[in-house]
């Protein structure tokens, strides 16, 4: 049986959205406190694309910001990034030995991603989920918060274990959980409601970042698509509806509430009424986590200090593991 323990990461390719923030950084301090929990800022995932060096540098301090400001305890959480630890990228190397092309090939990220380029992107891009699997399995975590965008990856990092553990007649690695709760786990983006809230998106009016101002946050979702119908009496009232759907989630998100309770609190209001009232809340959530970031990323070295501090932790935790996994390879 293995302890509890909590992994999972935000790559640093860009500003944070309202879907990171929902749909991971809450959840992760959620968690802390509950269990051990590892959280990590996954830059060997980010260069999986182009990155200028840098904007990575300051993207990657950006997602330590955010979830120091968001409430993660750098002496109750593990915080680093993951470059600075190498045995990310020495697991990562076993298990493109285990994990099966034809497994690759059914990520349905890596088509997105690639679309009709996948001659031309990068050898990593595709590798992607066996990185991520190593990022999980070497710290024999239990248990992955993420958003419901990740589900195809957390289930691929279990067929790894699996395989394995059979190919080796071992126990050794644990079959994680993914935890997908709640009812933010797949924020639409804002003006297509077919396609989920991304920091790469194409147009900055599609997403709220998480450093966005009040009025920008109020013109974002004044502009949101939605149908012309008010509220429903109940949430079966949505169905068929995906971006009213949207913000209702949001809305129950951000205010640590139900979409039932959203609902019952605004039946029959239109979005006159309840698109201000969503703007305010997302305010007044936002905006102390995003003054206290921009108070982090004026002292990157306190950043650093921090990050160097989880790297350190992080090591401890990962060289036995690793040590062990080389001996049961034969290395
Ligand atoms: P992005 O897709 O914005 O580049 P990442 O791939 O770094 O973000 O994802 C970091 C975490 O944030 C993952 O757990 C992912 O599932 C979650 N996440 C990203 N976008 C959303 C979203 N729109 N809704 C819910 N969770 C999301
Ligand atoms: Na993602």
């Amino acid at each position: 049986t293995f302890t509890p323990r909590v992994f999972s990461g935000i790559k640093p390719s860009g500003g944070l959205t309202l879907g990171n923030y929902l749909g991971a950084i809450k959840r992760f301090v959620g968690m802390q406190g509950e269990m051990e929990t590892i959280y990590c800022v996954v830059d060997l995932h980010a260069i999986t694309v182009w990155q200028d060096p840098a904007e990575l540098a300051n993207a990657t301090r950006e997602v330590a910001a955010g979830y120091l400001a968001a409430g993660l305890d750098p002496t109750q959480s593990i915080l680093f990034n993951q470059s600075q630890v190498a045995g990310h990228a020495e697991l990562g190397w076993v298990f493109n030995c285990v994990a099966r092309v034809g497994w690759m090939n059914r990520m349905t990220q890596f088509k997105d991603k690639a679309g009709t380029n996948a001659e031309k992107v990068s050898l990593g891009l595709y590798a992607y989920p066996s990185l991520m699997a190593a990022d999980i399995l070497l710290y024999h975590a239990t248990h992955v918060p993420v958003g419901e965008d990740q589900k195809q990856h957390v289930e691929l990092t279990r067929d790894i274990a699996a395989k394995f553990n059979h190919d080796f007649g071992t126990a050794f690695f644990p079959i994680t959980e993914p935890v997908i709760d709640g009812p933010a786990t797949r924020v639409m983006n804002l003006r297509d409601g077919t396609r989920k809230m991304s920091k790469s998106g194409e147009s900055d009016m599609e997403r709220i970042n998480m450093t966005d101002d009040a009025d920008t946050i109020a013109k974002k979702f004044k502009k949101a698509k939605t149908d012309p119908a008010a509220l429903p009496d109940t949430l079966d009232g949505l169905a068929g509806r995906p971006e009213a759907r949207n913000l209702v989630d949001i809305y129950a998100a951000l205010d640590d509430s139900t979409p039932e309770a959203v609902i019952a609190a605004y039946q029959g209001a239109g979005w006159g009424r309840f698109k201000p009232a969503l703007a305010d809340l997302a305010v007044a959530k936002l905006a102390p986590i995003s003054q206290e970031m921009s108070r982090l990323m004026n002292d990157p070295a306190e950043i650093d200090r921090i990050l160097a501090q989880g790297a350190a932790r992080a090591r401890q935790i990962a060289e036995p593991i690793l040590k062990q996994t080389y001996d049961i390879v034969g290395f």
